[in-house]
């Protein structure tokens, strides 16, 4: 069996999902159920013996340890993460703790657990960590994408978090051997993304009759990735790549920000019309991010020669796709969208306005 952390999540939970409706290997499930952490995205597998959801935290070691020497997993996928780098400028201590000296001590419950294995078990395992293009820092216009040997430069407390978080987990290669897998993807979307991230918060609020706030001048650009194209290369990195070695995971879809916002508003247009007016009146400007990267873009190319990986999806369709899947899940949102998120959505607009 595979140990997936942070399976309550949005890219976790989707890469449960697939694996269990694609492959004949169970799953344990770690997930503090912070709140971007839902159970109700994992309904459908309710009564599915190959799935072992497990609500810990991955700071805890003697939790760890239990879990790995209970379930003797032959993999670690290692998800989970405070992942807005919003929330990190307004409350980095949560992102030091959870994604520095949480996968420090995953780390190292790992390495225990694999040093004493069988030495066929001891060969095949492999540590996936899942990091972000956003160590990377941010790119002029003219600058080639990120490669996988581009210098780190992170610029938010959410993206220094994840590029010590990398660091830990090269050292853990090169100094005990243990057999890692790092990947640095761009920005994912699609079904079940908590609602505070870009598209999920335009879709929400255009339904809802809310503003639609863009930051700064919407001119920042994101390579966007569709979560299914992610968890497809991860499969792939998770089978056949090499230990020690790094992979970069993106679209090839680089779009600014207002582009998107439109984009999305001419699908609702299309998909749910308003009674009167078009959901593009609904864009209102909204104080930039302090330190908001410019330009992200990822280089995919070696994913693509070593493991004969590249995305399904185009942007277009991935959009329509996820527009679709939010008109038919209201309730899903509903179920996430409550209580402290509410409270985010109110002080965090309110300093933006
Ligand atoms: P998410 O915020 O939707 O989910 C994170 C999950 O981790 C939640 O279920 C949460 O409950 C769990 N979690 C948080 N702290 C925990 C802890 N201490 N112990 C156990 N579980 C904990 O994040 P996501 O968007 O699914 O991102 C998953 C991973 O992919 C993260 O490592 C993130 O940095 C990376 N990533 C995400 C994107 C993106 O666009 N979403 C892009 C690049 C990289
Ligand atoms: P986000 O989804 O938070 O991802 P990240 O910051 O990790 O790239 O934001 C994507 C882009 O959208 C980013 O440039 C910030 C911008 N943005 C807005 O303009 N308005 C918003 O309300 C949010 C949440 C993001």
């Amino acid at each position: 069996m595979i140990l997936v952390t942070g399976g309550a999540g949005f890219i976790g939970a989707n890469f449960v999902l697939d694996w269990l409706d694609g492959v004949d290997e169970a799953v344990v499930n770690v997930d503090k159920l912070t709140y971007a952490g839902n159970l109700g995205t994992l309904r459908s597998l309710h009564g599915d013996l190959s799935h072992i959801f497990v609500r810990a935290d991955i700071c805890d070691r003697a939790a760890m340890d239990i879990l790995l020497a209970d379930y003797q997993p032959r993999a670690i996928l290692h998800f989970a993460a405070e992942s807005h780098v919003d929330r990190s400028i307004h409350g980095p201590e949560d992102f030091v703790q959870t994604n520095m000296v949480g996968t420090f001590t995953l780390l190292e419950a790992a390495r225990h657990y694999w040093k004493d294995l069988p030495a066929t078990a001891k060969e095949t395992f492999r540590f996936l960590h899942v990091s972000t293009d956003e160590v990377f820092g941010s790119l002029s216009p003219d600058d080639p994408p990120f490669a996988e040997t581009s210098l780190y430069a992170p610029n938010s407390p959410y993206s220094a978090s994840k590029a010590s978080a990398d660091h830990l987990v090269r050292a853990w290669h090169h100094t005990y051997g243990l057999p890692t897998l790092t990947t640095h993807c761009s920005n994912n979307y699609g079904p079940f993304q908590f609602p505070e991230k870009l598209i999920p918060l335009m879709i929400t609020h255009a339904l809802a009759g809310k503003p639609l706030p863009v930051y700064g001048d919407g001119q920042n650009v994101r390579d966007w990735l569709y979560v299914g194209d992610h968890c497809s290369a991860l499969r792939e990195v998770l089978a056949r790549g090499r230990p020690g070695e790094t992979y970069n995971i993106g679209g090839w879809n680089e779009v600014k920000n207002i582009e998107v916002v439109h984009t999305l508003c001419d699908l609702l247009d299309q998909l749910a019309p308003k009674e009167s007016g078009l959901y593009r009146d609904q864009i209102t400007w909204v104080a930039d991010r302090p330190g908001h990267d410019r330009r992200y873009a990822i280089d995919a190319r070696k994913l693509q020669r070593e493991l004969r990986w590249k995305p399904a999806e185009s942007f277009e369709s991935g959009l329509e796709k996820t527009v679709r899947w939010y008109l038919e899940h209201q309730q899903w949102v509903n179920d996430v969208a409550f209580g402290d998120y509410r409270k985010w959505v109110e002080t965090h607009y309110a300093r933006s306005a």
